[in-house]
């Protein structure tokens, strides 16, 4: 990308634009989802939570990494009181995983006994990865369990998993940012971007 492109990115009270990412920005072939749109949609979710949950004291569970920028920014436009932990994963292998069987890295610090837990995802494909934590998490016996998910490949699914509040839908393709990243880059890219097929040397690899 190179010229005058139009700003992409709100921080604080400047717009960068794109060229502002320097190398980043030259893997980025398209922007798919400005950071304006995103910082949208994640107010309206979290006024639809505030609503929902208010007098139940939520407790929000994210699941490292890719979930950071989309649960701090939901975190903020929530108005209820509310808590929050994290759990992390890791696939054994890719056989495994595809058989939706990943490896707790990080088990919740909170008791959820009782709670209403709203899961928190950056990004559903398979639902094989949410299909498994749900399930543990059940047995721990929740007041309620729901979730909500920022980005959805439903051209992806493997397994059906009902989602309470969904911010975009994502064609089938390679995009990075906004927590999505490709070889743990491009995290902070605040906006959805179409990875260049020249930046992964092997093909269709999973980002
Ligand atoms: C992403 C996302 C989910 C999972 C969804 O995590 O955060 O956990 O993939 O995929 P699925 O629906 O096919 O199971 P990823 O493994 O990329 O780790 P990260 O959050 O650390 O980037």
């Amino acid at each position: 990308m190179s010229g005058n492109t139009p700003p992409v990115a709100r921080i604080g009270a400047d717009w960068y634009p794109l060229e502002a990412y320097g190398e980043l920005a030259v893997g980025i072939s398209e922007v798919l989802i400005p950071a304006e749109e995103i910082h949208k949609r994640v107010l309206t979710i979290g006024r639809s939570i505030s609503d929902d949950y208010a007098g139940l004291e939520p407790l929000l569970v994210g699941v490292l990494k890719g979930v950071v920028p989309f649960v701090a920014d939901l975190l903020r436009a929530i108005t209820i009181p509310l808590e929050l932990d994290f759990m992390a994963v890791a696939s054994y292998s890719a056989e495994a995983r595809d058989q939706g069987v990943v490896r707790l890295e990080k088990d919740l610090s909170l008791p959820i006994t009782g709670r209403h837990v709203l899961f928190v995802e950056d990004i559903i494909d398979t639902g094989l990865t949410l299909n498994y934590l749900l399930r543990n998490l059940r047995v721990r016996e929740p007041a309620s369990l729901d979730v909500c998910v920022l980005f959805d490949r439903p051209d992806r699914r493997l397994i059906d998993i009902p989602i309470r509040y969904k911010g975009f839908d994502l064609p089938d393709r390679l995009v990075v940012g906004y927590g999505l990243d490709y070889r743990g880059r491009y995290r902070n890219l605040p906006f959805v971007g179409q990875l260049k097929p020249e930046v992964f040397r092997n093909g269709l690899e999973r980002v």
